[in-house]
């Protein structure tokens, strides 16, 4: 949402009473407009105390039918083939020309996810921040912060003159293998929907606008083109759609990226119960549908279901809303109105976000404050797995080996679109097995910043390679630092949960030597664990960005009270997740957009039958017992959790618990709330809150929190309402979501609340 200095611009189409005396406003403004050329010196939308909406229409009605359609359709800007890069393309992803005539601005769109993404080196030599990935963002489990890494990134982007951003992603993290989960929160709908909600509002807050996506359940990459979907709508309305929703309410996000792939038989950028019934209908979005790269494959179809503007259309068999939809409005296959609408739609997204008001200026980034930003993300997303006592790291420690994982020179990140060219310069480039591309280190040394937390010790470092070699080295170390690496990227999934390369050797191998053995691993979601009865230590670091090596260093020392908390499950074992392996053949079909004249390979089904038993709610359902809870995560100190209390207000369910810092230094509690249910509730545990505190030895805080009634309610589908039903309900507090020490059982009236 806009924050402006000016009275906040509600972000919502006008309602009611307010909406009528707007229209009667607007009507007469329309007949101004149309006699003279300006208001108040200006166009009559440049006022900026109209409502989005109404400045958008009275855009829309001096534009001509050729000026609406070029707002609804962009291809790539960056070159293809033979065409060069568009004229007036800042090179990125996508272009969308502006309309200079009426002061419109072009929509210069960057992928965002982690940092201001520059696809191909197309502007070149341009770096920028590489921030932590988001499942090491969301461990944090801090909206603030969230929130101030969106600002960050959105500062760094409207510095090039970038005016959209394609991120928040708000898929959930169903599949533990998803090629994607590094730029994805969590397995769970209300964390997701809570962080990317505040990233996205925080990017918005710098004036630009931002986009949720991939809307719907693209939780997986194996054969994304060809993938249908098929999940019983009312399970994904309480899993995948509820992050989204809870998303979009809290960022007002301008723009809803739908996804490659099909949802119950139907692609999800022509699906009317996605697009139409759902986001417009129930949610009332107001802004615009873009498209994913690639994924349109109809004009009329898709203009009917909901679909607003077609991106990266040289990545569709042909530009659907170019002159297709022209032929398409002129024969009345697409209402004129219809088109109306997509264009209104994204002009509204353009004034309600402030990018009208006040266009990018490009210029010097703040590189330091980014810095910041990015340092503290990754400290606060470092998740301590295991501590037998090795860390911190005594000060004293006089010879240590650091082994493996390029932790010389820097820190991985992960692949596809969301890839940032590291301000610093790239550490590494190593050629990955996996897809066409290289894996990225960001230039945070990891060894360095050892250095200079033990300025006393010898630190040697060994490449990992040959594991008896590291081994010898440990072995003669006080303790050894093993750094393991799993990259991950867009367009394919980890065919499975182990470490590659023979890592977990060189793990073991070390472990054997040194039992003083700490494993930081950087990968893209959970892996197993072999060796962990021998491992000392084990610290999750995830992808931690350009200050990587110097948060986990901080770590390592004790500088810094490791605060991060899993946001998904760890399995013990692949047999205890919903399936063998992730579905379709990586194999058998063609990955990501093929373009012109290319195929999207046989449409193939994957049934998500746990429904909305995503993560730990399945773990829950099934009485299996995890590798590492979602929720998980040591500190240097410890906590207790006591006096849980819940009660019922008018149809708020209300509770509140003290946590105590029972060690003995400062450390951060995420004491988190979950709710199990009556039979009606087809999910067995549902996190319904948590707060993240800084607590100082002996501090005890009373929390409070309200809990949003959807999480207590089943969706029922025919009736297109929440319904809670009676019954006793069980909320339940703890420090993961497998140990919850406390509960208090609260009777629930039956209600039912709208979508
Ligand atoms: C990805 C999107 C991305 C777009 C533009 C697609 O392949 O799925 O997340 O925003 O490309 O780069």
């Amino acid at each position: 949402m806009v924050r402006r200095k000016r009275p906040p611009i509600a972000f919502e189409r006008s309602a009611g009473v307010v909406a009528l005396c707007i229209r009667a406003a607007a009507l007469a403004l329309l007949a101004l407009s149309a006699t003279q050329p300006g208001f108040a010196g200006g166009r009559p939308w440049d006022d900026p105390s109209l409502a989005p909406d109404l400045r958008a229409r009275l855009a829309l009605s001096q534009m001509s039918q050729q000026e609406k359609l070029s707002l609804v359709h962009g291809g790539l800007g960056a070159p293809w083939g033979h065409e060069p890069k568009p004229a007036g393309a800042i090179g990125s992803a996508g272009y969308v020309p502006g309309i200079p005539r009426l002061g419109l601005p072009a929509l210069q769109e960057t992928d965002a996810e982690l940092g201001v993404a520059n696809p191909g080196h197309i502007r070149r030599g341009d770096a920028a921040t590489a921030m932590p990935s988001d499942l090491a963002l969301a461990s944090s489990w801090d909206e603030a912060l969230a929130r101030r890494q969106g600002a960050t990134v959105a500062a760094e982007a409207r510095a090039r003159g970038f005016t959209v951003l394609l991120g928040g992603a708000v898929n959930l993290v169903r599949h533990p293998r998803g090629g994607r989960n590094f730029e994805y929160f969590s397995e769970d709908p209300l964390l997701s929907g809570a962080m990317a909600g505040a990233a996205v509002a925080g990017a918005q807050s710098r004036h630009i606008v931002t986009t949720l996506k991939h809307f719907a359940l693209n939780d997986q990459e194996t054969d994304r083109v060809a993938l249908d979907v098929q999940i019983d709508r009312a399970a994904a309305r309480e899993s995948d759609l509820l992050a989204f929703e809870i998303a979009l309410e809290r960022s007002h996000a301008g723009s809803v990226m739908c996804a490659y792939n099909q949802v119950n038989g139907v692609y999800a950028c022509e699906n009317d119960w996605l697009l139409n019934q759902v986001l417009k209908g129930d949610w009332r979005y107001p802004g615009y549908v873009m498209s994913d790269w690639g994924a349109v494959h109809s004009t009329v179809r898709s203009a009917l279901a909901g679909l607003d503007q077609e991106s990266g259309e040289q990545l569709d068999t042909q530009n659907f809303f170019d002159l297709p939809l022209a032929k398409a409005v002129a024969d009345g296959a697409v209402p004129q109105t219809r088109l109306d609408d997509m264009v209104e739609r994204i002009l509204t997204s353009i004034f309600a976000c402030g990018l009208y008001d006040d266009p990018p200026r490009p210029g010097a980034i703040d590189a330091q404050a980014s810095d910041r930003t990015a340092l503290q993300i990754a400290r606060e997303g470092l998740v301590l797995l295991k501590n037998d006592g090795v860390l911190p790291l005594s000060a004293e420690a006089r010879r240590l080996a650091v082994i493996g994982g390029h932790a010389d020179k820097g820190v991985l990140s992960g692949g596809g679109s969301s890839q940032v060219l590291p301000r610093g310069g790239v550490a590494v480039a190593e050629p990955s097995a996996l897809i066409e591309g290289d894996l990225i280190f960001d230039p945070s040394s990891p060894l360095e910043a050892l250095k200079g937390q033990f300025p006393g010790a010898r630190i040697e470092y060994d490449d990992g390679r040959d594991p008896g070699r590291a081994a010898k080295l440990a072995a003669q170390a006080d303790a050894a630092i093993v750094f393991a690496y799993q990259w991950m990227a867009e367009t394919a999934d980890a065919p499975d949960l182990v470490l590659p390369n023979r890592q977990d050797k060189l793990i073991e191998a070390v472990a054997a030597a040194n039992p003083r053995t700490i494993v930081v691993l950087e990968t893209g979601g959970p892996v197993l664990m072999p060796w962990l009865d021998r491992a000392g230590a084990v610290i999750q670091a995830w992808y931690p960005g350009q200050k990587g090596g110097q948060a986990v260093a901080e770590a390592i020392s004790g500088a810094i009270d490791p605060s991060g908390r899993l946001t998904v499950t760890f399995p013990e074992n692949e047999a205890q997740l919903p399936r063998a392996r992730v579905p379709g053949d990586p194999k058998g079909a063609p990955r990501g957009p093929v373009g012109r004249g290319g195929h999207y390979g046989r449409i193939f089904v994957a049934r998500y039958d746990e429904g909305a038993a995503v993560g730990y709610k399945w773990f829950a359902e099934r009485g299996e017992r995890p590798l590492f809870p979602f929720g998980f995560g040591l500190s240097y100190t410890s906590f207790a959790l006591s006096d849980l209390a819940a009660s019922t207000n008018g149809g708020l369910v209300t509770a509140s618990a003290t946590v105590r810092n029972v060690g003995g230094r400062a450390g951060v509690a995420i004491p988190q709330f979950y709710l199990s249910g009556p039979a009606e509730l087809s999910i067995p545990l549902r996190l319904v809150g948590w707060r993240r505190l800084e607590l100082q030895p002996g501090e005890a805080r009373r929390v409070t929190l309200e809990i949003d009634p959807r999480l207590l309610a089943h969706f029922d589908e025919a009736a297109r309402r929440w319904r809670i039903a009676p019954g006793a309900y069980v909320i339940s507090a703890g420090l993961d979501a497998a140990h919850r020490e406390q509960s208090a059982v609260l009777d629930v009236g039956a209600s039912d609340l709208p979508p």
